[in-house]
């Protein structure tokens, strides 16, 4: 039996022949009238399409307009119309943003109301970072943060346990194992491994969170497609030993709950990562495989020394990192060969990460400095100091490591470091910074680290005048 299944309002819905990149947002919008859901930007930054999508993991928010109806075979899906009882009665969510008025215009509601509800669901209170990816243009954010506090430890709506429990009645009966039409949908990596050896040119989609954009605002038709998502063991993140392992198919917000212990500069970047809804979807494999050298990820996990797992067919290789990535968007990736996963060191207490934006929230990087040190004695022992932004890929500044190993950990060194960054990089200016400012910024990081180390505040939220 083929055909993509979900609950849809606590109605089950099975679709047949249906093109693999129709979106969520068009289905939801132009088949089935449910126009709650709103169309503001179409490329996953205002948050206006947000749903709930629950799957064994919980609920989570995503954005409806770049998630492909295959990707969400076996889970349940609630958007704004049944966020209510069947009976008219308000979640506490939207009861709480009645109460504090929370909406004017009203065209963002929906959006946040969804992420709320998920929210609410998952008994969160971190209300900003929740919300940092819904953009409301007349009301302003204080009434509706209001309106999240309110709704807090409030009990949750049945209809959310059904969801829930709809998942589990999947699971157990086998019926996530069907295929999408005109997609292929593996649950295994030795089925990609194989599917993707005899068809090379396909394109793989894991969070669609970049795949999404090529067809909602390129308008690229993708003639085979692979969904990555039904594959569990790409999934697992796994400490051996003195490493972590990280699946390929680990989602920005999977990672970043798990690196909060070992290595919290690097979460503490992860929250400026996209939004709530993007992390939700995006992959770790996506954002490495995709070759961006405005990525976030990769000058952290080079910094750390990640080893990088590739996959074609039987064959298994590995490598560095940073020697994944050539050239401008040229990667070291054979045809029918995958990310299947990373791992990383499970220990670097040396290890800073910061991101510099226009904006704090849902913003791409202009700059990501990310700095892993050793210090004895006294003397720096090591260091692996890695860009985003400052040249064509992700790249490590080799003229700023060698300013600081084997020198006293004083700020003299760090001042040599901040000199060598004009011999790392040449960098370009464009719309979200200038080769001036960037190669500027590069270089005080150094400085950073140094003022941190010594105590003083530097970061920006707590700073205060
Ligand atoms: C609104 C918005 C904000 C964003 N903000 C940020 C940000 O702040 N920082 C940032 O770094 N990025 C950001 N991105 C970009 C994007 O989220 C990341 O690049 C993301 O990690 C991609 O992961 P994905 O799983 O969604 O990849 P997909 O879109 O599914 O795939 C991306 C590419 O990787 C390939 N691919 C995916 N998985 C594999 C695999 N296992 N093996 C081989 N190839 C694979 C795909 O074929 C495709 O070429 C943002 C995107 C959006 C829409
Ligand atoms: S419409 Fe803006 S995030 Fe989907
Ligand atoms: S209420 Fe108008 S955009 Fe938010």
């Amino acid at each position: 039996m083929t055909g993509v299944a979900f609950l849809l309002n606590g109605t089950p819905v099975r679709l047949g022949e249906t093109s693999p990149t129709r979106t969520l947002l068009q289905y939801l919008r132009e088949d089935r009238g449910l126009t709650g859901t709103k169309e503001g930007c179409n490329e996953g930054d205002c948050g206006a399409c947000t749903v709930i999508v629950t799957d064994e993991h919980g609920p989570r928010a995503l954005n409806a307009c770049i998630l492909f109806l295959p990707q969400l075979h076996g889970k349940a899906v609630r958007t704004v119309e049944a966020i209510a009882a069947p009976d008219g009665t308000l979640h506490p969510v939207q009861q709480a943003m009645v109460d504090h008025h929370g909406s004017q215009c009203g065209f963002c509601t929906p959006g946040f109301i969804a992420s709320m509800a998920a929210a609410h669901a998952q008994g969160r209170k971190d209300h900003d970072v929740v919300l940092a990816g819904n953009l409301c243009r007349c009301t302003g954010y204080a009434p509706i943060i209001r309106a999240a506090e309110a709704a807090e430890g409030q009990p949750l709506p049945a209809w959310m346990e059904d969801d829930r429990a709809f998942i589990l009645a999947q699971i157990s009966s086998g019926v996530r194992g069907q295929t999408a039409p005109g997609a292929f949908r593996p649950e295994t990596t030795d089925e990609l491994a194989d599917w993707y050896a005899a068809h090379p040119d396909a394109t793989l989609v894991a969070g669609a969170t970049d795949v999404g954009l090529w067809v909602t605002k390129q308008l690229r038709g993708l003639p085979q497609v692979a969904f990555l998502n039904g594959i569990a063991e790409m999934q697992r993140i796994e400490a051996q030993g003195d490493f972590i392992r990280i699946g390929a198919g680990v989602t920005l917000t999977d990672l970043r709950a798990a690196m909060a212990g070992p290595h919290p500069a690097f979460a503490a970047m992860l929250t400026r990562y996209a939004s709530e809804q993007v992390r939700n979807a995006a992959t770790i494999g996506g954002n490495i495989a995709n070759g961006s050298p405005i990525g976030d990820g990769p000058p952290a996990l080079i910094a750390l020394g990640a080893t990088l797992h590739l996959r074609g067919g039987t064959a298994r290789r590995e490598m560095a990192l940073e020697d994944f990535f050539l050239d401008y968007r040229k990667q070291d990736r054979q045809p029918g060969e995958f990310v299947e996963a990373i791992t990383i060191p499970a220990t670097a207490p040396g290890l800073r990460v910061w991101k510099l934006s226009k904006r704090f929230d849902q913003d791409i990087s202009a700059v990501l400095g990310a700095f892993n040190l050793t210090v004895a004695g006294g003397t720096i022992t090591g260091a692996r100091i890695a860009f985003g932004g400052m040249a064509g890929i992700p790249k490590r500044a080799t003229a700023m490591e060698a300013a600081l190993i084997g020198q006293p950990f004083t700020r003299a060194a760090f001042e040599a470091a901040r000199a060598a960054a004009a011999q790392d990089f040449t960098p370009l200016s464009d719309m979200r910074a200038s080769a001036a400012y960037r190669l500027e910024t590069a270089g005080n990081m150094a400085l950073r680290y140094w003022h941190e180390a010594s105590g003083a505040g530097v970061d920006v939220l707590e700073v205060r005048a």
